[in-house]
């Protein structure tokens, strides 16, 4: 059986986010369930080399206002099929914008992305035809949307890994991006007189998920649907929510090559780890509370600006603080502003580094996560991988995986780490005050850190769950 899973990113090839993990872990994970899954995306510079694309399986002139080809190739063993159409892919910059902000022609781009997609999944090209079209965010919006609009009845699935980028564009793009005028309404691809990429996915698809079940409940308030939750009401009896895995490979306290190996049964390598983190960030060797990390992009969604509010009991407290990441001028700003302001005990690297980041979680005792909303979240599944205690908000994903420690959980031999709500300077204030108690309780620490690292988060029960969604529909 076949999926053709449709995408703006894909690890190893482009990365911005969680999205690029997700799509590049899917193929391998659905193999092991009888499912062959091609990724679709673009070709951004670099992209055809590193796929080593040489078998052109189809081409078009005048595609989008230029040449387009479509190139098979493959990395990792995860089949890519490279959308080549250098006209709206090939650029200096990022996947969405450059040194000048976002591209002009984003709604083009990912137009001609979906357009490509819905071609093979309605003809198939050289005797591979998908059975099911998987179409990510706001960019794969358009795929079901022809889909539908072509009335091929190939079966789809729209999955939302972030409610807050709608692919909203004016109506006068409308054209330029092949859609139908026909289906400029509230059942279509309309949102408030514009364009919304992700609303055409959601009325289209004739199946909608999300990754994580609280997540999949919160879009249907206005506070986390931002405008879209009528549509997730209406199509209430479709939506599902299946929690992300973690990729057992890449990340694994016992195996990974930036780390001093250890593992639940052989603790003791992580002392090593978090004395080698302090040195390489500058905190002060000595410092006796808890080594708190954070990784993540500087953007409100995160959290980042609760930070300087809380900081202060924390560090007073004994505790110390490391966080690498980008994003928000202004949030970046304040964390060197942080840095500045407790020497020793607060260091910020701005940046992105793959690398740093497997250190931190192995040298860290726990991870800060405290977004305002998080469709799934994988950095504290990471933490609870090494050993890394989350400290969360509870909200989407965040809430689905970690216990907070509580007398109830602690009676139950549950907790995993701290979830506080609300979501404010207070709230956190309060959760770092509590994380520093739990530190101090030697043994309770022990086994929390324990629990964590002997869950199971490997792709498997998720990958059960999406092949059973995809044979619902061909069914
Ligand atoms: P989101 O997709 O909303 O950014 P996720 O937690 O799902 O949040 O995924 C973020 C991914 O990006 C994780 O794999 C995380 O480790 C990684 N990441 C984020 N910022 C950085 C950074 N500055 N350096 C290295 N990895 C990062
Ligand atoms: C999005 C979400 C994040 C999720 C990731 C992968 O970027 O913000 O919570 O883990 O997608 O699904």
């Amino acid at each position: 059986k076949r999926v053709l899973s449709v995408a703006s990113e894909a690890v190893p090839l482009v990365k911005t986010g969680g999205l690029a993990d997700v799509v590049g872990a899917l193929p391998a994970a659905l193999a092991g369930q009888g499912w062959h899954m091609r990724v679709m995306m673009p070709a951004y510079r670099g992209v055809l080399d590193r796929v080593g694309a040489t078998d052109v399986v189809w081409a078009a002139e005048n595609f989008f206002g230029g040449s387009a080809r479509l190139c098979l190739g493959s990395v990792g063993g995860m089949e890519v099929l490279a959308l080549d159409a250098p006209h709206l892919y090939d650029r200096a910059g990022g996947p969405y914008s450059g040194a000048q902000g976002d591209y002009w022609d984003n709604a083009e781009r990912f137009a001609a992305l979906s357009w490509a997609a819905a071609i093979v999944a309605r003809d198939g090209i050289e005797g591979w035809k998908p059975e099911v079209v998987h179409a990510h965010d706001w960019q794969a919006g358009l795929a079901p949307a022809f889909l539908r609009y072509w009335n091929t009845g190939v079966p789809t699935v729209m999955t939302i890994h972030n409610m807050a980028f709608q692919g909203r564009f004016g109506p006068q793009k409308a054209g330029p991006m092949r859609l139908p005028p026909e289906w400029f309404h509230r059942e279509g691809y309309e949102f408030w007189g514009d364009v919304s990429t992700l609303k055409a996915g959601l009325m289209a698809a004739d199946a909608i998920t999300t990754v994580s079940p609280r997540y999949a409940e919160e879009l249907m308030r206005g506070e986390f649907g931002l405008g879209l939750e009528g549509v997730i009401q209406a199509r209430a009896g479709v939506v599902s929510g299946i929690l992300n895995g973690v990729d057992g490979q890449v990340w694994d306290p016992e195996t990974d090559p930036e780390v001093h190996p250890y593992s639940a049964a052989k603790p003791q390598g992580k002392a090593k780890n978090r004395k080698a983190l302090l040195a390489e960030f500058g905190l002060n060797a000595e410092v006796s509370g808890p080594l708190l990390v954070m990784v993540t992009r500087m953007t409100p969604q995160k959290g980042i600006d609760l930070l300087p509010q809380a900081v202060e009991s924390f560090v007073a407290a004994g505790g110390a603080l490391a966080v690498l990441g980008s994003g928000d001028s202004w949030a970046e700003a304040a964390m060197r502003d942080l840095a500045l302001r407790y020497p020793g005990r607060v260091a910020v690297r701005i940046g992105y580094d793959e690398g740093l980041s497997h250190r931190m979680f192995a040298g860290g005792d726990a991870v800060l996560v405290p977004s305002r909303f998080e469709p799934c979240g994988l950095t504290q599944l990471y933490g609870l991988r090494y050993g890394c205690v989350p400290v969360v908000s509870a909200v989407g994903g965040l809430a689905d995986t970690v216990v907070g420690a509580s007398p109830a959980t602690q009676a139950l031999g549950a907790e995993t780490g701290v979830v506080f709500s609300p979501v404010d300077g207070l709230g956190l204030t309060q959760a770092l005050r509590r994380l520093v108690a739990l530190h101090a309780d030697a043994p309770r620490w022990k086994a929390m850190v324990r629990r964590g690292m002997r869950m199971d988060w490997g792709w498997e029960r998720s990958a059960v769950a999406y092949a059973a969604l995809y044979e619902g529909l061909i069914a």
